[in-house]
């Protein structure tokens, strides 16, 4: 399959802990397609509130998130995010920030701001080839039009167990019960807020990867590009 190149748009969505952010960059890898991580642009943001000190729940923190330099590289092998400039990375990733994403994430006026920046990448992205996207708006609301979306689901179980490794492999403190509460509580905000709630676009495919490897995903994922005829 290797030298196969992407056409266009992928939608990926789904909760944290379903492989998403992995199986989207090895997607883009090995369909020679660009990658959008938009939940470090989220992140970015977030971080940008808790610098200034900002409760991230209240409308005053909406003009910072809005006006923070957000800039993320697309590239799958080593995908960037920059907050005026700064490699925020690594810092995004943190407790911090993971604490307060959904509150920033659930202002409407800092995704309309975030869901124009994504447009403008996709746009640019698709016309020289194809970029997968992942996120938890994108087959509903960033890129409705995407020939393929996919819904990526697992139990909450299997989930937390993830997050759990991930946080344990890059270092930081874990504990599996308080990561399944935190994962079930980002979940209930995510899904029941008022603005676009993290749910399946009508015409998405599900895929649950509860019992699925990276490989197993990839090669489902694979399997749905050739189906649709999206690469050549
Ligand atoms: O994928 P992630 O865990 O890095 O996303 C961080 C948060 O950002 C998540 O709690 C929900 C929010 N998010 C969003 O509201 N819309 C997106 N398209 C991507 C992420």
């Amino acid at each position: 399959m290797g030298g196969q190149r992407l056409r266009g748009v992928i939608a990926l969505d789904g909760p944290s802990g379903t492989g998403k952010s992995t199986a989207a960059r090895r997607l883009a890898e090995r369909l020679g397609a660009a990658y959008l991580d938009t939940g470090a642009m989220y992140r970015a943001a977030t971080l940008a509130v808790l610098r200034a000190e900002l409760d991230p729940s209240s409308p005053a923190a909406v003009p910072t998130a809005v006006a923070a330099g957000i800039a993320v590289g697309t590239d799958p092998v080593r995908p960037t995010v920059r907050l005026a400039g700064e490699d925020v990375a690594e810092e995004i990733r943190g407790p911090e920030v993971t604490g307060a994403v959904s509150a920033v994430s659930a202002h409407q006026q800092v995704r309309d701001r975030l869901v124009g920046l994504q447009r403008d990448i996709i746009h640019e992205a698709a016309a020289a080839g194809g970029i997968v996207v992942e996120g938890r708006d994108i087959g509903t609301v960033v890129a409705p039009d995407a020939p393929l979306k996919v819904y990526l689901t697992a139990s909450d179980r299997v989930r937390a167990g993830r997050r759990d490794d991930q946080d344990r492999r890059a270092g930081r403190t874990t504990d599996l019960a308080s990561t399944l509460v935190a994962v079930r509580r980002r979940d209930e905000l995510d899904s029941g807020r008022a603005v676009s709630p993290l749910r399946p676009a009508a015409d998405a495919v599900t895929l649950d990867t509860s019992e699925l490897d990276l490989d197993g995903v990839l090669g489902a994922l694979l399997a749905l590009v050739a189906e649709r005829g999206l690469a050549d």
